[in-house]
């Protein structure tokens, strides 16, 4: 091993982000994920905590009938796929997830990935090349920016949810166009996150659709937090407006309905393209039978228990109540992420140690994830939580934002 090469590629970055308050390291949870969890503290003791920082909205992770569900399948469908999904790995499994999701999200079809970062890669590079213009809201998820590197696109990024700013972009990429009348017309994407990941605002799914189809643009959202979070019944963005459907509606299987995998769900045409051209898709081993299964399963559980969606709502306002009555500047949130901005990188990272020494596990999110100086404690709400231990979470939570630490 050669350090000194080693070090010139690894040794400044590191170093930096010690110095920056940006280096990032794992705590580890000795239960399973549920409200109340128990994690290793610094000093090697177990200590119970609050959780408010999961994106298991709904909490299905750890249901007893949930398990013994996937416990079956793994018996009667072993460990591994085998294969890739267009080789040997398409199992029973894989294709009734996929049937459920197309029904469950109203769509004539859907297709599953290994994550929902190879969902947005793999669409993306797949729909979009070198000659098409991509419109792209500023905070969009790092999978959305992703795929839009990936596929070479131009890409032109709008003001965070202003559509205003999105009107301008397009317009200026139509009069770029006018400069290379040779080329063909280019294809237009626009792409936003459905429920921003760190700030819990939703896209403007009306409008969104109306400038898409006045300027020939297919639109593209990702629901990862918005799937069994946003509408009565958890359908998502477009059951929250009343309105219709994005042209391409990306999800994941990993965060509410507490499996692994991403998805796509839109019309026939849309789904048979990406399975002959999203390379995300194409090139790896399709998931386990038995992970397509407990996705299915959880899922099904989510359409037969819409009061759980309430409870979640419930629980947010409930939260975002106490913590105003505390005297902490939150809005309403419209999801299950609740932003408690601090500013400054190092001081959130005090909150959020001084939450943990007191049993309460939310972390702080900092630059890259967030923009230098917008350092905030990232809550996010379970539809199981009581409303005792929110009530204790926002008021130890209040006296840590003021004291500062
Ligand atoms: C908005 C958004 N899209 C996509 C993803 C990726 O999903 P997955 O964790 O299934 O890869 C995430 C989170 O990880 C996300 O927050």
């Amino acid at each position: 091993m050669n350090e000194r090469i080693l070090d010139s590629f690894t040794k400044d970055a590191l170093e930096t982000a010690r110095a920056n308050n940006t280096y990032r390291s794992m705590r580890l949870m000795e239960t399973p994920e549920s409200s109340c969890v128990k994690i290793r503290m610094p000093d090697g003791a177990s200590q119970e905590q609050i959780l408010l920082a999961s994106n298991s909205y709904l909490d299905l992770a750890n249901i007893d009938e949930l398990k013994q569900a996937m416990a079956q399948t793994v018996l009667e469908w072993g460990t591994g796929s085998g294969g890739a999904r267009l080789t040997t790995g398409n199992k029973t499994p894989h294709q009734e997830l996929e049937e459920f999701i197309a029904k469950f999200k109203g769509e004539e079809s859907a297709i599953t990935f290994n994550t929902g970062y190879m969902a947005n890669v793999g669409t993306i590079s797949a729909l979009c090349g070198k000659n098409d213009f991509i419109f792209s809201d500023e905070l969009n998820h790092a999978s959305i920016i992703d795929g839009i590197r990936l596929s070479r696109a131009k890409c032109f990024v709008y003001k965070h949810n202003d559509m205003a700013d999105l009107q301008r972009v397009i317009q200026e990429a139509d009069k770029s166009r006018a400069y290379a009348p040779t080329l063909p017309a280019p294809r237009k994407l626009i792409v936003t996150d459905a429920v921003f990941s760190m700030d819990g605002d939703l896209a403007n799914l009306p409008e969104l659709l109306r400038i898409a189809k006045e300027n020939d643009c297919l639109l593209m959202i990702d629901e990862a937090h918005a799937t069994g979070v946003l509408g009565k019944t958890g359908r998502g963005l477009a059951e929250h407006y009343g309105c219709a459907h994005a042209d391409v509606t990306v999800g994941t299987l990993s965060k509410t309905v507490a499996a692994e995998g991403g998805f796509v769900a839109g019309k026939q045409q849309l789904i048979d393209f990406l399975r002959n051209k999203a390379r995300s898709f194409i090139f790896t081993t399709a998931m386990a039978p038995a992970v397509a299964a407990a996705a299915c399963n959880n899922l099904r559980f989510i359409d037969a228990h819409p009061e759980r969606v309430q409870n979640l709502r419930d629980n947010v306002k409930f939260f975002c109540d106490a913590l105003r009555r505390e005297g902490v500047n939150v809005d309403l949130s419209p999801s299950a992420i609740v932003p408690i901005v601090i500013g400054d990188e190092a001081k959130a990272m005090q909150v959020s140690a001084k939450l943990q020494e007191q049993g309460i596990l939310i972390p702080a999110i900092r630059y890259p994830t967030v923009v230098k100086g917008q350092a905030r404690l990232r809550a996010s709400l379970m539809a199981t939580h009581t409303q005792e231990q929110l009530q204790t979470a926002a008021s130890i939570i209040a006296q840590a934002v003021k004291e500062g630490v």
